[in-house]
């Protein structure tokens, strides 16, 4: 097929090379976890799910003792892995020379920081179709809204700066294979020390396009930005906005009833005529959420993690164990979709208290009241529960993580 009949294809470039000497999290900012998965698992994900893109190439460091442990290094041949160097733009570079056999000299590039892990799917998308049938290529950008100083050595304004016409540049930064290769060549030659792909492709004459990219599109740099990119990532979860991974899983728990003068259901004191015989406080609602939860997250069960053997369970509240689950759960990125338990007693009736529950369980679910249900049945005389010996819960749960991470 001739180059003419051909449509270019597409190539990523991640470079990841970097210390992340701003942060000084002891560990490169790139493998820090967040919403979980680490940084650069989560702005790898749009490149390598994305049906129109060949390859992408990692430039890592030398010394890199991260990567490998990593689910998304054992992607296969569509992920490749190169030596990054000295400064951004050796690790873009060497990440290009690996893509010499493959790539033809208009095919595109995407380079992309490992340190953005906010990029979503229909901005990578956006980009993308934008610059399909540009001559030069551009880069995801933001125009400036603060009031821009320019400072003196002294730390005191030196210069109020127009701000119309400025922009912030982002990544991706998509440009053509040949004419990158020969961008960076020649700013490599001259010594210069440049930060983005854009400013090499200016050199050479060209007028990259500003593709107008979400304020989102954060890179991860100092301390505070990993709380930002967390909540952001959160709120594109919430909003569909992010490939997830959806898991259900059930959960049933059963106790006698012995004497007391009430029972603890979704962590709210119900008062009854009788109490419930258990190591902890027996409150079947949470028991059964709690294995839901975990049978969903593939964690095994309640009694692995809180053994009836242990005495800090002795009594204890069955919030604590809710809450870490919740933990458990959260340290692999997952969030609950929904919950729904079913009470299954002769007594006591739910009714008045059905509110309260909901509520308590959705806040130690970290969830929405409307996303959480509790309803109950009895059993209409029949068997242990039917006369009245005890009483069990059903519970249901959808969780979801991103699908960074593998
Ligand atoms: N990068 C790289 N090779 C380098 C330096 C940086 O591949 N020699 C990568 C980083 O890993 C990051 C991206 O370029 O994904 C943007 O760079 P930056 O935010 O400056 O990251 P670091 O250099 O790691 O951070 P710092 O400058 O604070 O040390
Ligand atoms: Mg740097």
């Amino acid at each position: 097929m001739s180059a003419l009949q051909r449509r270019p294809r597409c190539w990523a470039v991640i470079p990841a090379a970097g210390r992340g000497e701003r942060m000084s999290a002891g560990i490169p900012k790139q493998y820090l976890r967040l919403a979980g998965a680490t940084v650069i698992e989560h702005a790898l994900h749009p490149f390598v799910e994305h049906p129109d893109i060949a390859a992408v190439v990692v430039a890592l460091s030398a010394d890199d003792v991260h990567w490998a442990q990593l689910k998304i290094a054992a992607h296969g041949d569509e992920l490749v892995r190169v030596v990054g160097g000295a400064q951004r733009m050796h690790s873009v570079s060497n990440g290009l020379e690996a893509l010499i056999s493959r790539a033809d000299d208009d095919d595109w590039v995407l380079v992309h920081d490992a340190a953005r892990p906010c990029l979503t799917r229909a901005d990578l998308d956006r980009l993308m179709g934008a610059l399909r049938a540009d001559p030069v290529g551009g880069l995801l950008a933001l125009p400036l809204s603060d009031t821009i100083k320019r400072s003196d050595a002294d730390g005191r304004i030196a210069a109020t700066i127009d701000r119309r016409g400025l922009w912030a540049a982002q990544t991706p930064q998509m440009f053509r294979f040949a004419t990158l290769r020969r961008a960076l060549a020649a700013a490599l030659s001259r010594g210069d020390v440049l930060t983005d792909e854009a400013a090499a492709i200016e050199a050479l004459g060209f007028v990259p396009r500003l593709v107008e990219g979400p304020a989102a599109n954060v890179k991860v740099t100092r301390g505070e930005d990993l709380a930002l990119a967390e909540a952001i990532l959160a709120g594109q979860i919430s909003q569909g906005g992010r490939a997830m991974v959806q898991r259900v899983g059930m959960g049933y728990d059963v106790h006698a009833f012995t004497s007391g003068d009430h029972v603890m259901l979704g962590g709210v004191r119900v008062p009854h005529d009788q109490g419930v015989r258990a190591h902890s406080d027996g409150d079947v609602i949470i028991h059964a959420l709690c294995d839901a939860l975990l049978g969903a997250a593939g964690l095994g069960d309640i009694g692995q993690h809180f053994p009836d053997s242990d005495a800090r369970w002795r009594g204890a509240s069955s919030r604590m164990f809710l809450q870490e689950v919740m933990s458990l759960l959260a340290r692999d990125g997952y969030r609950v979709v929904n919950a729904d338990v079913t009470l299954v007693a002769e007594a006591p009736r739910l009714g008045a208290h059905r509110q309260t529950i909901r509520q308590t369980l959705a806040e130690l679910l970290r969830a929405d009241a409307a996303a959480v249900n509790v309803k109950a049945t009895t059993q209409e005389g029949l068997g242990a529960l039917g006369r009245r010996e005890g009483l069990a819960a059903q519970a249901i749960v959808t969780i979801a993580r991103p699908s960074a991470g593998g």
